[in-house]
């Protein structure tokens, strides 16, 4: 399976987006992982569309926005016509809103054309999304707490990786993309890629790494 690594742009500098995401393509990066915050579902406030619609055309490779978000679903569509591949969404924020918010959020995704994901935090069961499999093009396990970049792997998850990957097999979608975030380094990743994660989220790795291409070959393995 192919192991696609996906750096943060959240521990990017931010004066500096431009030239940066497309260092990062030039290194290796498959996905760009643009890491959306309100200051509500997690404490800080990073950025909006504005930040998708501009490194947009400064790179081929794709979009893959986390939206650490209340309400998600109304801010989809201003995602996906930024310009964004990809879209995940937390099951806690569509939890909260109703049981059939989150399956509603996915399908509005994919109704704009692009690629749909769910989220699980360290504490949720990934049993509880297991009922939106089959809507997913991708999984994103939580391996911290979501809100800050450079904090500590919960290896715990680990066993949902596993349970997620037999998950997909089950349901005739071994190739499923299940997503690891939060505190990923070349030294636990081969662990995380034997579980079954094939893509790799990774902030402080790549962008505290002194030769970006190394650390992303690195975290591929
Ligand atoms: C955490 C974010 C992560 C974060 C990862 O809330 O969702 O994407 O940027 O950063 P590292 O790799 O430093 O844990
Ligand atoms: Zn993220």
């Amino acid at each position: 399976m192919q192991i696609k690594i996906a750096p943060s742009i959240l521990s990017a500098d931010f004066s500096i987006m431009g030239e940066t995401v497309k260092k990062l393509e030039k290194c290796g990066a498959d996905l760009i992982h643009c890491d959306v915050m309100d200051g509500s579902f997690v404490e800080p406030i990073t950025f909006g569309g504005q930040m998708i619609k501009n490194i947009r055309p400064l790179t081929k490779l794709p979009l893959d926005a986390h939206l650490m978000i209340e309400h998600p679903k109304t801010q989809i569509k201003f995602f996906a016509d930024a310009g964004a591949d990809i879209i995940t969404v937390h099951y806690k924020a569509c939890k909260k809103i109703s049981d059939s918010y989150l399956e509603e959020t996915l399908q509005l995704i994919k109704s704009c054309g692009i690629k749909c994901g769910a989220v699980v935090n360290p504490d949720v069961p990934v049993e509880n999304i297991f009922p939106v499999f089959p809507l997913c093009d991708m999984v994103l396990l939580m391996s911290v707490y979501p809100g800050y970049g450079g904090q500590k792997f919960i290896p715990e998850v680990l066993e949902k990786v596993k349970k997620a990957r037999a998950y997909a097999v089950k349901i005739g979608r071994p190739d499923m993309d299940i997503e690891i975030d939060g505190g990923v380094t070349e030294e636990n990743a081969k662990i995380i890629r034997e579980a079954g994660a094939n893509v790799l989220v990774a902030g402080s790795a790549v962008f505290k790494a002194a030769d970006t291409a190394a650390a992303i070959a690195n975290l591929k393995g």
